[in-house]
């Protein structure tokens, strides 16, 4: 199977991604990824994109690129977007509809998606059931991602990440062979800006008024799958899969 691109989700439109499955038998799974900032859904997008072979789209990774990109260059919605971002923030979710809706190609993709801080408002998740109505295509499930919130902020404050390819990193529990060097690339390591303290307790803050209502919406809809967050990053994948077959059945 041609495998799933990220380029088209980060870059906008204009880039067509080649994921295709080879057999009839491929399932494309469809899955919003929920939990508190730094539960470890980037990590596990990653891992399930890796092997249930559909596209890990997220919109932090979206600002974060446009961050990269020179000031004169951002249209006017990236640059306020950063602004509300590094202060530890939501962006407003005009901007944040708008970004996903110029992307909806990757929504019907054959491969399937999975999305990962998007949405993070009751009003972003009735503008996703509206996208995904008009394109015809149904959700899977919605995996929310559990731990206690010390914890939280100890893989918070210990994240790294390659300014480069992006890759995630954890100075205790996911140490770089070369310390402040990316693994994959040789890029330098940096603190994001939204993970120093203050921008912790703001997004920790938001999080519980804006994004929390989530769990409750999608209860209703019979897709929520609770996920204890602890343990090994390979422990918390197989723990998700078991919790999706179950889900399927
Ligand atoms: P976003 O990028 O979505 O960040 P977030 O939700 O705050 O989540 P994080 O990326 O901080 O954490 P994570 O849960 O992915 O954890 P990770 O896997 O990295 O959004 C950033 C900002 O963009 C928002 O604050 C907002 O301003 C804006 N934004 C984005 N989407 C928006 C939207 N829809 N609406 C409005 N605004 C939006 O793991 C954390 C650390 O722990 C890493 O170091 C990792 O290595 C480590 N780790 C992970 N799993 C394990 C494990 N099992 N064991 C040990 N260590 C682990």
């Amino acid at each position: 199977m041609a495998q799933p691109d990220r380029s088209l989700w980060l870059k906008g439109p204009g880039n067509i991604c080649k994921c295709k499955p080879s057999t009839k038998e491929f399932h494309p799974w469809r899955l919003v990824l929920l939990g508190p900032p730094g539960v470890g859904k980037g990590t596990q997008a990653a891992m399930l994109s890796e092997k249930l072979g559909a596209c890990h789209l997220s919109t932090g990774d979206i600002f974060r690129m446009a961050k990269t990109i020179s000031p004169d260059q951002r249209s006017k919605a990236l640059q306020e977007a950063i602004t509300y971002m590094d202060k530890g923030l939501l962006v407003p979710d005009t901007i944040v509809i708008a970004l996903v809706k110029e992307r909806s190609d990757c929504l019907k993709c054959e491969c399937g998606f999975i999305l990962d801080g998007f949405p993070r408002t009751i009003e972003q998740a009735q503008a996703l059931q509206s996208f995904l109505d008009e394109l015809n295509v149904q959700l899977d499930g919605v995996v929310n991602y559990q731990m206690d919130i010390e914890k939280i902020i100890a893989r918070l404050s210990g994240r790294r990440v390659c300014i480069n390819c992006k890759s995630v990193y954890h100075i205790v529990t996911m140490p770089t062979k070369v310390e402040g060097i990316c693994d994959k690339c040789g890029g330098q390591l940096v603190l994001r800006d939204d993970d120093k303290p203050e921008a912790i307790r703001v997004r920790m803050e938001t999080y519980n008024r804006e994004t929390a209502p989530l769990i409750d919406f999608y209860k209703n809809s019979g897709l929520l799958l609770n996920v204890d967050a602890n343990g090994t990053p390979q422990e918390v994948l197989e723990r998700t899969l078991r919790g999706l077959q179950m889900l399927k059945a």
